[in-house]
């Protein structure tokens, strides 16, 4: 499966501390957890002893070697960090051998979010967000979004500009400016790029003043991943030099369900992250019930299950990067 080669976000950095924590991705129950060095790791949650979820377990110091172990909830077997089961109470004496570990995965941090790759390489590169190097930006997660659909169902979403003036009407869009212009798409060694979109937006973020053309590029960076620039009008924000970037990261917890988040790089310093996050979900909780209403759940990637325009065109281009990738979950 093409899927479980790739790296996905499973759970804001943040959200993984002191305890265990649960993640689901692609089907497979997670446990997150962080060792004495503050190294994420990321397993099965499942004990190889009797099953029970590692997740409702902690995580203990060990003093012997200055690191820490995740401790079994029924049992109370302790494993290493690399997985491998270090103590079984019930026989204090016993070593135990190398087949009794814990199933691992790979983990890695980015985008203040922790990713995984489920096939047990730890190779390949994470999706990029260039704005994520850029000093003049601050840099913000909104979410997490729990959304009953596919994660391609959410990223035509996501690059698809002629629902603003009814689902985002008085925001991102107003229903007496609905027209799209033409756009350029074109491939990428990662997915897909489409310039030149415009819109004409009553509210296109917290910091417009007035009503603007907002020039638009989006990104998608890897199967379930895309990214949007956005440049308003110079004299419609408040703030000089105004621009964003968001990323949306998706995380597949299987094949009609996903957890998501918005990373956003923006020139805004002033306001309080709190605000910033409440635009966020005002947008995203408009998107969230249409989104979840679509049928299939799953994209169909046969052209003839559904219809097209030239509006659509970078939904129908990122149809057939899915098509030509091998992709199978989200899809139809
Ligand atoms: Fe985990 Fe027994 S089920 S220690
Ligand atoms: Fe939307």
């Amino acid at each position: 499966m093409i899927e479980k080669e790739l790296w996905h976000p499973v759970a804001l950095s943040v959200d993984v501390a002191e305890a265990p924590a649960p993640a689901r991705l692609l089907g497979e129950d997670l446990v997150l957890w962080r060792d004495a060095q503050g190294q994420a790791h990321a397993w099965q949650d499942r004990c190889p002893h009797r099953g029970a979820q590692l997740s409702l377990g902690r995580v203990v110091p060990c003093e012997k070697e200055g690191g820490a172990r995740l401790e079994c909830p029924y049992h109370g077997w302790r494993f290493d960090a690399a997985g491998q089961c270090m103590q079984v109470p019930a026989l204090p004496g016993f070593k135990p051998p190398a087949t009794h570990r814990a199933r691992t995965f790979a983990a890695r941090e980015a985008h203040g979010l922790i990713w995984v790759r489920l096939d047990g390489e730890e190779a390949g590169e994470l999706p990029v967000f260039e704005a994520e190097s850029d000093a003049r930006l601050r840099k913000l997660n909104c979410g997490p979004y729990d959304v009953a659909t596919s994660a391609p169902r959410l990223i035509e979403n996501f690059l698809d500009m002629s629902h603003f003036g009814f689902v985002h009407e008085g925001w991102l869009g107003a229903r007496e400016m609905t027209a799209i212009d033409d756009y350029q798409v074109q491939a990428t060694p990662t997915g897909l790029l489409a310039t030149g979109c415009k819109a004409w937006q009553p509210q296109a973020s917290i910091n417009s003043t007035r009503p603007a053309h907002v020039e638009y590029s989006y990104e998608v960076t890897a199967p379930y991943t895309a990214v949007l620039l956005k440049i308003p009008e110079a004299q419609s924000v408040g703030a000089e030099g105004y621009r964003e970037a968001i990323a949306l990261f998706i995380c597949p917890i299987d094949a009609e369900r996903c957890r998501v988040w918005f990373r956003l790089a923006t020139a805004d310093w002033t306001r309080g992250d709190a605000q910033l996050r409440e635009f966020q979900d005002t947008i995203f909780l408009q998107d969230k019930p249409v989104l979840e209403s679509q049928r299939p759940r799953s994209l169909p990637l046969d052209l003839r299950a559904e219809l097209h325009t030239a509006a659509d065109k970078a939904s129908s281009f990122y149809r057939r990067y899915l098509k030509g990738l091998g992709i199978t979950i989200g899809v139809c």
